[in-house]
């Protein structure tokens, strides 16, 4: 049955008839995918420039993470962390040595990984800080996207994400993005301040990249007021914005890292938060965990993926590749009046048509992209983020920089 060959008709009834419809995609049925390229059921190509959301940096189905997760499952899948195996450990050297952390705590989804940075912190709070029980409160941004569970949405200002999924999780002060006098405010007003949790651009409210400096003046502020600094890097980590990670660009380094997506170059669920050991070594036996987090696939997986990264430079190639981006798509924001500006940093970039909710405008550009292939998807308002695997070359870029334009112009409102 799942290798009948179906239709894009076929394969978009099933979804609709039997799967819930919490995402609304784009109408094209993909099903192979190699590098920068994705191709549908009927054969035709695009060039993927969504990645997963960032989490293809690698290229799909790159044949080095592809050659460790088919070994790795040939061999040992699951264990569960009621006992030891013998790829975990050596993955937690990896990665920690990676990214200059003590100790890694492997989780799943992005989600999950953003939970566990909270629970990490309340906890540090309340043993190291002696925060008052319950009392501890994480700073987050307006306008922040960090997940989909009940204590994440808590926090969101989305109110698709939140409504009718009350009662909320309490602990939470919400603040403006890119605001450190917001910032310095609040840490100054309350003396139960656990927290500072941020995303270093806003991928999903639209590609927003802050201020220069406000990494790094955030941190010297909760390094001021003793509270721990939680970069979200699920989406702008593992070179997609031009750095390994998007703090390195102002040589911060936070006292909570969260990693998903690119993690495992997208071929497998991989999450992971790092933090030195005077953070980490508050969770003891019982008080976190997963029963796939961290297992033998995951790790296989990661540390091939990471890998790939180093060996083929792909932060340079993303810095390199998304100056050329911008550049030629700010030539057409200066001739063409429908597309107002072009922001991003690397390869995590976003067009931005106008800020308006209730148009269409965004969606029926992508759908024209995927006419003369190019896979893209707006965010909110009329944004399209454009993210292509790292992977790619300059020749493909100027291709998909020549398919933008071409559909930018011909465009009819
Ligand atoms: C910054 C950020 N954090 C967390 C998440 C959640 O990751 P996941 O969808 O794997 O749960 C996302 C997903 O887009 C994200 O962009």
């Amino acid at each position: 049955m799942v290798s009948e060959k179906i239709s894009s008709e076929q394969a978009i009834n099933l979804e609709e008839k039997y799967g819930a419809h919490n995402y609304h995609p784009l109408p094209v049925v993909l099903s192979r995918g190699e590098g920068v390229y994705v191709w549908d059921v009927d054969g035709k190509r695009y060039y993927d420039f969504l990645s997963a959301y960032s989490a293809v940096n690698q290229g799909h189905c790159h044949p080095k993470i592809i050659k460790a997760l088919t070994n790795q499952a040939q061999t040992l899948t699951l264990t569960s962390r009621a006992f030891y195996n013998d790829i975990l450990g050596k993955y937690e050297e990896y990665i920690t040595q990676y990214f200059g952390f003590d100790k890694v705590l492997p989780m799943n989804s992005g989600a999950e990984a953003v939970e566990t940075a909270i629970k990490l912190c309340r906890k540090y709070a309340y043993e190291k800080k002696g925060i008052a029980e319950n009392k501890a409160e994480i700073i987050v941004c307006e306008n922040n996207f960090h997940g989909r569970t009940t204590t994440i949405i808590s926090f969101s200002n989305d109110e698709d994400a939140r409504k009718n999924f009350g009662p909320y999780t309490a602990g939470f002060i919400k603040i403006e993005y890119d605001n450190l006098d917001a910032l310095e405010t609040t840490l100054k007003s309350f003396d139960n301040i656990a927290g500072f949790l941020v995303e270093p651009i806003q991928g999903e409210a639209g590609v927003y990249v802050p201020s220069e400096g406000y990494l790094k003046k955030a941190k010297e502020l909760c390094e001021k007021y003793d509270v721990l600094f939680i970069a979200d890097e699920v989406q702008t980590g593992i070179a997609r914005t031009g750095k390994l990670l998007a703090v390195d660009y102002e040589n911060v380094t936070p006292d909570i890292l969260i990693l998903g997506k690119a993690l495992s170059g997208g071929v497998y669920p991989v999450s992971a938060v790092l933090a030195n050991n005077a953070i980490m070594d508050v969770i003891k036996p019982g008080q976190h965990g997963s029963t796939f987090g961290g297992n033998p696939l995951a790790a296989a997986v990661a540390i091939a993926a990471l890998k790939v990264i180093k060996e083929e430079d792909l932060a340079k190639n993303a810095e390199q590749l998304g100056n050329l981006f911008r550049n030629e798509i700010q030539k057409l924001v200066n001739s063409n009046g429908l597309v107002k500006q072009v922001r991003g940093k690397g390869l995590l970039n976003a067009i931005i048509i106008n800020e308006s909710e209730d148009s269409s405008t965004a969606w029926d550009i992508c759908l024209k992209l995927r006419d003369n292939g190019l896979l893209a998807k707006p965010t909110h308002g009329n944004i399209i983020r454009f993210a292509p695997p790292l992977v790619m070359n300059e020749e493909q870029l100027l291709d998909c920089i020549s398919i933008i334009k071409k559909t930018i112009v011909e465009f009819k409102l």
